[in-house]
């Protein structure tokens, strides 16, 4: 079975951060959200992967490659225009083929591995398998109803949903969904919705089998979702003693279990309070990191206090009064304590930045 993962979207919701950064490499615990949704596929078995992009010049292909090292062949799918979730499957009619293949939501991220989701598929009855997961607002989702053991309906985005179990982004069909993709009409978002057409198959009597998500669920569209998301994969962080290596733990710093050190980063005379993720050539001083946090390569926090919050490569974060929290901090950030007077408030922002003073 193959796999193509969407991630072509505008990623309007996650800006300024996605104005330079697609969604999907977005660092979620310093992994990018698609490099979760490659696991997934790698985990039940699809090592050939489609990954549907606006163009090959973005970053996705420049950083991802061919998989090399991932163990995984990756290939692109342009979808010049976003014209919904159905109009980018039916691009990939070529990259599938004739074989049953599974569609992954490049933005969606899960605790579960989704082995039953999979088993099974390609010998059963089923014409279509989708996860699902349990909302608490059935409005911004795909929405499922389900009958004796299939999906009886499903409604995009209904304004009076009949249940709250959402489609979770990760999708299995076989060819039939590209003739049933040739039937629907655009929403009234005008985009070609892939809920349409998979209901336009259950109107042709196919079985749609339902997998409910077992664990977290996460479609981080938005900042708070990406900082949830953080914390959510932090916590299921095994237990790993305290680091004590004297050249990365110096001075008078106390560094808990479950912190991940990277190579060169230093703690000097700081407080780090696990889960706490941190990449290479970071140097904390005088600081505290509080649990739930993940900085990137080559930040500089010193004199501040930092906690759940994601902070990403070449930051640098000093002096600042009182505690950062649930924070997102994209590549080059900096934010930093006035050095002389006036010691005014200094904003240079892109569109769409948030600040909380
Ligand atoms: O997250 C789950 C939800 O995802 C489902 O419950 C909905 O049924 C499904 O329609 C979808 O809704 P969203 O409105 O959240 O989809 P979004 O526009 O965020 O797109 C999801 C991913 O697909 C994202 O990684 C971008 C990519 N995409 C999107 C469009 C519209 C494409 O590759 N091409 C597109 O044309």
């Amino acid at each position: 079975m193959k796999a193509v993962i969407l991630a072509a979207g505008k990623a309007t919701r996650l800006r300024p951060v996605t104005l330079t950064m697609p969604k999907a490499l977005v660092p979620v615990a310093n992994k990018t959200l698609i490099g979760y949704a490659i696991d997934v596929l790698k985990g039940a078995g699809l090592t050939d992967i489609g990954i549907v992009v606006n163009d090959l010049e973005s970053p996705i292909p420049q950083t991802l490659g061919r998989g090399n090292g991932m163990g995984v062949n990756l290939e692109y799918i342009v979808q010049a225009e976003q014209l919904g979730l159905a109009h980018a499957v039916g691009l990939c009619r070529d990259f599938v083929g004739d074989e049953p293949f599974c569609v992954f939501l490049g933005d969606n991220i899960f605790q579960d591995k989704m082995e039953k989701l999979f088993n099974g598929f390609v010998e059963s009855d089923a014409e279509t398998a989708i996860a699902l997961g349990e909302v608490s607002d059935p409005t911004r989702y795909g929405i499922a109803e389900l009958g004796d053991d299939c999906i009886k309906r499903v409604v995009e985005k209904p304004k009076e949903p009949k249940s709250n179990l959402a489609i979770a982004g990760v999708y299995l069909f076989r060819r039939s969904i590209f003739d049933a993709i040739g039937r629907i009409k655009p929403s009234w978002r005008n985009e070609l919705e892939i809920t349409d057409a998979i209901q336009t198959l259950i109107d042709d009597r196919c079985r749609a089998r339902p997998y409910v998500l077992k664990g977290w669920w996460i479609d981080a569209g938005k900042p708070d979702a990406i900082v949830l998301a953080n914390q959510l994969v932090l916590e299921d962080l095994p237990y790993t003693p305290a680091p004590e290596d004297k050249d990365q733990i110096i001075g008078k710093s106390e560094v808990s279990h479950r912190v991940l050190l990277g190579k060169n980063s230093q703690v000097i005379d700081s407080v780090i309070r696990g889960p706490v993720i941190i990449g290479d050539n970071t140097i904390i001083r005088n600081s505290y990191i509080g649990p739930y946090t993940s900085l990137g390569d080559n930040v500089v926090v010193e004199g501040s206090e930092i906690e759940a919050s994601i902070v990403m490569k070449n930051c640098v974060i000093r002096n600042i009064p009182g505690r950062i929290d649930s924070s997102l901090l994209a590549d080059n950030a900096h934010v930093v304590a006035a050095q002389r007077m006036p010691a005014a408030r200094r904003l240079i922002l892109a569109e769409n930045s948030y600040v909380q003073l």
